[in-house]
């Protein structure tokens, strides 16, 4: 049994790629709609906790100019090794998403999917992140920040589990969260990963916790950043024509956020 399968860039990449052209579509079909400008074919594209680059590669074999970091050294040499084994072009470095600095005004567009934001423990972990990406963006740039919300009344947690399969390696992931404690802002989750490769099987289980938010807590948020102005919100389907409102009716968020 392994712990911690941001070490397993592998297993990671196969359970979550299935929706990895959806979400480029949507990247770019977001840039078109909200971006001012928003002509540019070519884009320049920042992705902060970009894991194991599956996002990355997609987009820069789509033509765009892709720069991305994560805190796990093994995210980063699977994600430059997969951008150089396919002859694409793209930076990837070791960073944290709190504290860093690629230039600035350098991005057009910069994305982060998944409730990988909610990482970042702490408020003031949270607005630094907002304002590192803010300072990456040229003006009228988007962000695209998507992550699940919490329900504090419901007084349960949440199971989800699914398969993926790539060549002759099948990953069976589920993943629970126990119900988010509204004093700490935290949810407990945890993932564990039955892996079935070349006759062998192994498991690879994770615990972590996130920093929780409701509809409020996400505007007091981002009140505190006013680099950035809330544009739309969307969902984890992906669909550009299904503008939503900023409410506690949904379990999950992607946020369009433009600079201003
Ligand atoms: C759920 S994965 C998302 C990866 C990628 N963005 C995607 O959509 O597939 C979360 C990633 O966040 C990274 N991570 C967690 N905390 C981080 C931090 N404070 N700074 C940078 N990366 C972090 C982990 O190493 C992991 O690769």
């Amino acid at each position: 049994m392994a712990h911690d399968w941001y070490a397993s860039p592998l297993y990671y990449d196969i359970i979550f790629d299935q929706d990895t052209a959806l979400e480029a579509d949507f990247v770019e079909a977001a840039f078109r709609r909200y971006a001012r400008p928003a002509g540019k074919r070519r884009l320049r594209v920042l992705e902060p906790a970009a894991g194991s680059g599956r996002l990355m590669v997609e987009l820069a074999r789509r033509g765009h100019a892709v720069s991305g970091f994560d805190l796990e050294p093994a995210m980063v040499e699977f994600t430059r090794g997969r951008l150089a084994s396919a002859g694409l072009s793209g930076e990837m470095a070791r960073g944290r998403m709190e504290r860093f600095d690629l230039g600035a005004g350098r991005f057009d567009l910069a994305h982060c999917f998944v409730s990988t934001f909610k990482y970042l423990l702490t408020e003031r972990a949270a607005r630094a992140h907002l304002r590192c990406v803010a300072r990456g963006l040229r003006r009228g740039g988007i962000y695209l920040l998507g992550f699940h919300l919490s329900d504090y009344g419901a007084g349960r947690g949440e199971a989800e589990r699914w398969v993926g399969r790539r060549g002759g390696v099948r990953v069976d992931c589920r993943i629970d969260s126990d119900p988010p404690d509204p004093e700490a802002r935290t949810e407990r989750v945890r993932s564990s990963l039955r892996v079935h490769e070349a006759g062998r099987r192994h498991r690879v289980e994770t615990a972590w916790d996130f920093r929780t938010y409701d509809a409020a807590q996400v505007r007091s948020m981002l009140a505190a950043v006013p680099e950035f102005e809330l544009v739309a919100c969307h969902d984890f389907r992906y669909a550009l024509e299904d503008e939503r409102t900023l409410d506690d009716d949904w379990e999950d968020v992607i946020l369009v956020l433009r600079k201003r």
